[in-house]
C-alpha cells in the first residue's frame, strides 16, 4: 500500500502469542519499558502492538469503541503519549467482522468511526483480523478499512490478518502494509517450518510498501530449541517478514535476547532492495537438506543453510543456483558467528549444519585475482 509506511518489514512487538487475552496497560508501558531498556529499541523493535481484548465487550451509548475498564483504565490516548515519549510507536487491534476473535466488538460497518477513533488517539498501526465476517469476502470487507485510515490523514501501518483466505498476495498490494499468508503460528517446530513453506510460495509479490506476513514469532516462548528458534529467526528474516516479537521482552533469557538482537540478520530483513528471499532447493530424505536465499542490495546475496533433518548433515549451496557468477570469488560473512571465512568462495558453498539448526550468510563478490 502506498500510504509512506512499510518500505522494510514492520518491527515490534505483539501481545498475543505470549499473553493472549491476559493483557492490561501495566503491561503495554513495561513492555515500552523493556524495549527500550534491551536495546531492542534501538535494533528497530519499533511498533508495541496491543492484539485482541483492549475492548470493552460493548460500544458505549453513542456507539464507540471503549477499552476495557478494568484492565485499560486510562485509555489508549494515555498509552499512545506515553509509548510515543520513548521514541516507539503504538499498535491497536481490530476485526473486518461484527466481533473480533475473542468476541469483542468489530469494526465492519463501523469503519469510519473507528478508524477516527484510533487516530484521535494517536495509534500508528492497526491489525485487521478476520473473524465473524458473515461469508462476506475479504476484498470487500479490507479495502474500507484502507479508505477510513488514509481519511484520517494520519500516518497508520495497515497490518491485514486474514488467514491467507482468497490468496491475500493477489490482491493486497494495494490495500494493506502486510497480509498474513496462513493460520495462526503455534510455538512449535511442526507449525513454524509448515508456515515458512507456505509463505515461500507468494514470494514474488513482497516488497517495499507491502508484505508477506507468515505472522509472529515464537522465539523465546519455550516450544523449540534454540537451534530451531534461530532457524525461526532466519528465515523470517530471510523472507522478510515482519519481526514482530511475540515473548515476554521483560524476561527474556540471553539465548532468546542473542538470536533476537543479532543485528547482522536484522539487516537482512531491513535490506532496502526489499526481495523475499524463498527457497532455492531441497533434497535429501523429504527435502530436508535445503537452501533458502535472496538478493540484497549491492549485489550481496542472503544464505540459509537450513538443516531440517533429524541428523547433522553437510548442505551446499550452489552459487549459480543462487544467481551468482559461479566463476568469481565471493567472500563468505557467517552472520551467526559474526566472523569472515578466511576464505573466498568460488562455485559452492558447504557447511555442516546441526540438527534443526541453520547457518546464515551473505556472499559479496569480490573482483577475481584470476581475471578473464
Ligand atoms: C486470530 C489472529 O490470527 C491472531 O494473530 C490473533 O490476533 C487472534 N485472532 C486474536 O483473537
Amino acid at each position: 500500500l502506498n500510504n509512506g509506511l512499510a518500505l522494510t518489514p514492520q518491527m515490534g512487538w505483539n501481545s498475543w502469542n505470549f499473553f493472549a487475552c491476559n493483557i492490561n496497560e501495566t503491561l503495554i508501558r513495561e513492555t515500552a519499558d523493556a524495549l527500550v531498556s534491551t536495546g531492542l529499541a534501538e535494533l528497530g523493535y519499533n511498533y508495541v502492538n496491543i492484539d485482541d481484548c483492549w475492548s470493552n465487550m460493548k460500544r458505549d451509548d453513542e456507539g464507540q469503541l471503549q477499552p476495557d475498564s478494568k484492565n485499560f483504565p486510562s485509555g489508549i490516548k494515555a498509552l499512545a503519549d506515553y509509548v510515543h515519549k520513548k521514541g516507539l510507536y503504538l499498535g491497536i487491534y481490530s476485526d473486518a467482522g461484527v466481533f473480533t476473535c475473542q468476541v469483542r466488538p468489530g469494526s465492519l460497518y463501523h469503519e469510519s468511526d473507528d478508524a477516527k477513533l484510533f487516530a484521535s488517539w494517536g495509534v500508528d498501526y492497526l491489525k485487521y483480523d478476520n473473524c465473524f465476517n458473515l461469508g462476506i469476502k475479504p476484498i470487500e470487507r479490507y479495502p474500507p478499512m484502507r479508505d477510513a485510515l488514509n481519511a484520517t490523514g494520519r500516518k497508520i501501518f495497515y497490518s491485514l490478518c486474514e488467514w491467507g483466505v482468497d490468496d491475500p498476495a493477489l490482491w493486497a498490494g494495494n490495500v494493506g502494509n502486510s497480509w498474513r499468508t496462513t493460520d495462526d503460528i503455534s510455538d512449535t517446530w511442526e507449525s513454524m517450518t509448515t508456515i515458512a513453506d507456505l509463505n515461500d510460495k507468494w514470494a514474488s509479490y513482497a516488497g517495499p510498501g507491502g508484505w508477506n506476513d507468515p505472522d509472529m514469532l515464537e522465539v523465546g516462548n519455550g516450544g523449540m530449541t534454540y537451534a530451531e528458534y534461530r532457524s525461526h529467526f532466519s528465515i523470517w528474516a530471510l523472507m522478510k517478514a515482519p519481526l514482530l516479537l511475540g515473548c515476554d521482552v521483560r524476561n527474556m533469557t540471553s539465548q532468546t535476547f542473542e538470536i533476537l538482537s543479532n543485528k547482522e540478520v536484522i539487516a537482512v530483513n531491513q535490506d532496502p532492495l526489499g526481495v523475499q528471499g524463498r527457497k532455492i532447493y531441497a533434497e535429501g530424505t523429504n527435502n530436508c537438506s535445503q537452501v533458502w536465499a535472496g538478493l540484497l542490495s549491492g549485489k550481496k546475496v542472503a544464505v540459509v543453510l537450513w538443516n531440517r533433518c533429524s541428523k547433522v548433515v553437510n548442505i551446499s549451496a550452489d552459487l549459480g543456483l543462487l544467481g551468482l557468477d559461479k566463476s568469481a570469488q565471493h567472500t563468505v560473512r557467517d552472520l551467526w558467528s559474526h566472523t569472515t571465512l578466511s576464505e573466498n568462495v568460488v562455485g559452492s558453498l558447504t557447511a555442516q549444519v546441526k540438527v534443526h539448526d541453520c547457518k546464515m550468510y551473505i556472499l559479496t563478490p569480490t573482483s577475481s585475482v584470476y581475471t578473464s
